[in-house]
């Protein structure tokens, strides 16, 4: 089986549940990633960790130096990765809490380094991306969330905005009438970076709020952390189960 990466958002940047082995700073062509990499054990697993915000979650979303990370997993022999994000929840079924592996993805951000293949004398490439997760890993979720007993809602589409603010009422709107089912802000250009190296990720979700508009009032940074500190317990489990023993 090949080796596992898990890369955690906001309200994930330490696995309590990771026995751990060793630290290793990576150095890429593209710059710093967003910390050392952590190796440990997940049961029985050998998995490398790392905190895409960094370890004091001080890296804005538009500033996560993407490339950097996903080469550097890349690097030390992970081919396949776990992404847990926290999102906002914009259809009906998002609501807060809930565990969502979404099956598409809508891109909103801009400016950022959205492919490997630029610069220098690099050819261009055009990955396919009309599946952009990996179905295999998606079926390990789910097979990891029914032997759990953890909901997780299989399909949706994640819009990804440029952040690091929160959206507009009208932004939601607008990404909702495009089809949006829930919206965060690392989601790109994270999974085709990963997809232009062959590697199998896909998302793992935690609705921590429901997006701008879609509540009275404005949204609280208190009720966002009380909803994360709860389900990212909920996600160290999930991993537990999704990462065999
Ligand atoms: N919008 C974008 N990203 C987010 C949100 C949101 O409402 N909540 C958590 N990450």
């Amino acid at each position: 089986m090949s080796l596992i990466g898990i890369i955690g958002g906001s309200g994930l940047t330490k696995l309590k549940n990771l026995e751990i082995l060793r630290r290793q700073i990576v150095r890429t062509p593209y710059g710093e990633p967003s910390g050392p990499l952590t190796f440990g054990r997940l049961g029985q697993t050998e998995v490398v960790f790392l905190a895409r915000h960094g370890y004091g979650h001080t890296i804005p979303p538009h500033q996560v130096n993407y490339q950097a990370n996903i080469w550097a997993l890349h690097h030390v022999g992970v081919r396949q990765v776990i992404a847990v994000a926290a999102v906002g929840g914009i259809a009906e079924t998002m609501q807060s809490g809930v565990l969502a592996c979404p099956d598409q993805l809508i891109d909103y951000t801009h400016s950022r380094h959205h492919t490997f293949f630029e610069g220098g004398d690099k050819q261009v490439i055009h990955i396919d991306f009309t599946y952009p997760y990996c179905d295999r890993l998606r079926q390990d979720y789910d097979r990891a969330a029914h032997g759990s007993k953890e909901s997780v809602l299989m399909s949706g589409v994640y819009a990804a905005t440029q952040g690091p603010r929160l959206e507009t009422a009208a932004e939601i709107r607008r990404i909702e009438r495009d089809g949006g089912d829930i919206v965060g802000m690392t989601g790109s250009p994270e999974a085709q970076l990963a997809r232009e190296l062959g590697l199998c990720y896909a998302p793992i979700c935690l609705v921590v709020n429901p997006a701008a508009g879609k509540s009275e009032g404005v949204i609280s940074l208190e009720s966002i952390e009380a909803v994360m500190a709860e389900g990212m317990n909920r996600v160290r489990h999930l991993l537990e189960a999704i990462v065999p023993l």
